[in-house]
């Protein structure tokens, strides 16, 4: 391949785009031998494409809604952009919906998400943002965290790159919990992402290894 890593960051309608500038930070501090060569975005107006607008990267909108009932047509449309960009890594980044078959197929463990829960728990369709941390605070646990993953063809079941815990406190609210997991996603995003820049990450099966490193 030579030279650095293309990454793409996709996100989701009005996403703020918290973990993408974790992710520009990386590449541009150079924790991460990478650098987020396009952003993709599924409505022009997201938060997450003026950060990335004003960090100097390109953005490319793909409307879902445009291809309704035509997944091919969206696949192509996106496919494209990410040849287009020689891209090596697909991060997902509050990116909600479920990828077509034929990119996840292509991109092959090539493609990250992060999750604001210890999976395999609170994962799943309908699993996102406030619900999760609701149902953490439902379930009694007395702790949660974020997960790194590869994606898969389900939500939320991709082999588990990286997972970092943090504690629920009797005075949560879904809010507090959501920023406390959010403060460790950004961490957590970056090392898995730097890892997988380095080669460093091996799967086997559902497991997946961290290698090399001092
Ligand atoms: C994060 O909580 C992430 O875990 C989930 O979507 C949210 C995106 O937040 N997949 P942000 O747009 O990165 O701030």
């Amino acid at each position: 391949m030579g030279g650095k890593l293309a990454i793409a960051v996709l996100v989701s309608g009005q996403g703020r785009g918290s973990n993408l500038q974790a992710l520009l930070e990386g590449c541009a501090s150079g924790q991460i031998a990478g650098q987020i060569a396009v952003v993709i975005g599924t409505r022009a107006d997201a938060p997450a494409l003026e950060r990335a607008r004003s960090a100097g990267v390109p953005v490319a909108v793909v409307s879902p809604r445009k291809y309704e009932g035509d997944e091919a047509g969206y696949a192509e449309a996106l496919g494209r952009i990410l040849k287009r960009y020689d891209i090596g890594l697909i991060c997902l980044a509050g990116y909600m919906r479920k990828l077509p078959s034929s990119i996840i197929a292509a991109y092959h463990q090539r493609i990250l998400n992060i999750h604001p829960a210890l999976l395999p728990l609170f994962g799943g369709r309908g699993m996102y943002g406030e619900h999760v941390h609701q149902a953490v605070l439902e379930s009694g646990m007395k702790v949660t965290g974020c997960t790194v993953h590869f994606v898969d063809e389900e939500y939320d079941t991709g082999p588990i790159v990286l997972q970092t815990a943090v504690p629920v406190f009797d005075e949560d609210t879904p809010q507090t919990l959501a920023a406390r997991v959010l403060a460790e996603e950004h961490c957590a995003y970056v090392r898995a992402v730097q890892l997988f820049a380095e080669g460093r990450l091996r799967v086997e099966g559902r497991r997946v290894f961290i290698t090399g490193g001092e």
